[in-house]
């Protein structure tokens, strides 16, 4: 597929998503979307790709919100579909067998900052923006601003920017838990790759049976979820990853991770 409004870049364990469509903002189109999913169904056929970054093109925006113009021409019925299409792009994003990390470098509003609740880890610029300003333009969010903002921070918070529309700073989104941390504008890539490093130096079957585990207790019971933990450890003490990093620790030496 050719990719015109994203960047879709594969590095050594990583893959970098950059949403470019910087002279609107990053507004999420249909065609962005499409390219999008068409990235993640990629991804999730590559085994060499243990990470996934999501970040926006240009200096401004992460993305400012789904594409107003396209919006505009919905109604009643075509409405729900253009809510459907982004929402299941971004649960397969949600969903990944990888870790995801949005690299917030400016506005994330509306569908924007909903992309970024669906990377399980947000790290943000002192530039970037957040809200659901959807109340605004007379509809509600689309694409998860009801449902995965309110887990991750409450209630009350999430009914406070929900009924607004009102915009927040990169401090308040940290206050409230919305984002991981916060840096200097110019260390946000540098600082991201520190922590992807780290990752990266993991047991790479650990890491994506962790991100399992961790997004199944948003859909399970509590003991359903304990129940499914045991399966994946049990599964985690058959790999050869299990047995290098117990003798490595044994061994008083550092782990060799092979994958396997
Ligand atoms: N959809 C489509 N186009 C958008 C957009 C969106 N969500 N957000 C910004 N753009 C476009 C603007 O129309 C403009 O295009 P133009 O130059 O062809 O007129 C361009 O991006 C730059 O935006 P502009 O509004 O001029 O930048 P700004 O710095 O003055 O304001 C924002 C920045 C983010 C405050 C403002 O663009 C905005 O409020 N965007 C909409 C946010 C929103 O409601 N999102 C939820 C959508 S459901």
């Amino acid at each position: 597929m050719d990719y015109n409004c994203i960047i879709f870049q594969k590095e050594k364990g990583y893959a970098l998503i950059t949403l470019h469509r910087p002279d609107k903002l990053n507004a999420l189109n249909s065609q962005l979307f499409n390219e999008l999913n068409h990235a993640l169904i990629e991804i999730e056929k590559d085994p060499e790709i243990r990470l996934l970054l999501l970040t926006g093109s240009g200096d401004k925006a992460f993305a400012a919100g789904a594409d107003i113009k396209e919006l505009n021409q919905s109604d009643g019925q075509t409405g729900r579909l253009f809510s459907e299409h982004g929402s299941k792009v971004m649960e397969r994003l949600a969903n990944l067998r990888i870790p995801s990390i949005a690299i917030v470098n400016g506005f994330a509003l509306g569908g924007g900052c909903e992309l970024a609740l669906s990377c399980h880890i947000r790290f943000a610029s002192e530039k970037a923006k957040f809200g659901q300003p959807e109340v605004n333009l007379g509809i509600i969010p689309g694409y998860g601003g009801t449902q995965r903002l309110t887990r991750l921070i409450g209630t009350a918070k999430s009914m406070e920017l929900n009924i607004s529309g009102k915009i927040i700073d990169a401090k308040e989104a940290k206050e409230i838990g919305l984002v991981n941390e916060v840096y200097p504008h110019d260390e946000l890539m540098g600082k991201s790759m520190e922590f992807v490093n780290l990752v990266l130096s993991k047991s790479p079957k650990a890491v994506s049976s962790v991100t399992r585990a961790v997004m199944a207790s948003e859909t399970l019971s509590p003991s359903e979820g304990l129940a499914f933990e045991s399966v994946l450890f049990g599964q985690m003490c058959g790999t050869d990853d299990f047995k290098e990093g117990t003798s490595a620790f044994l061994e008083k030496r550092k782990a060799e991770f092979t994958g396997n």
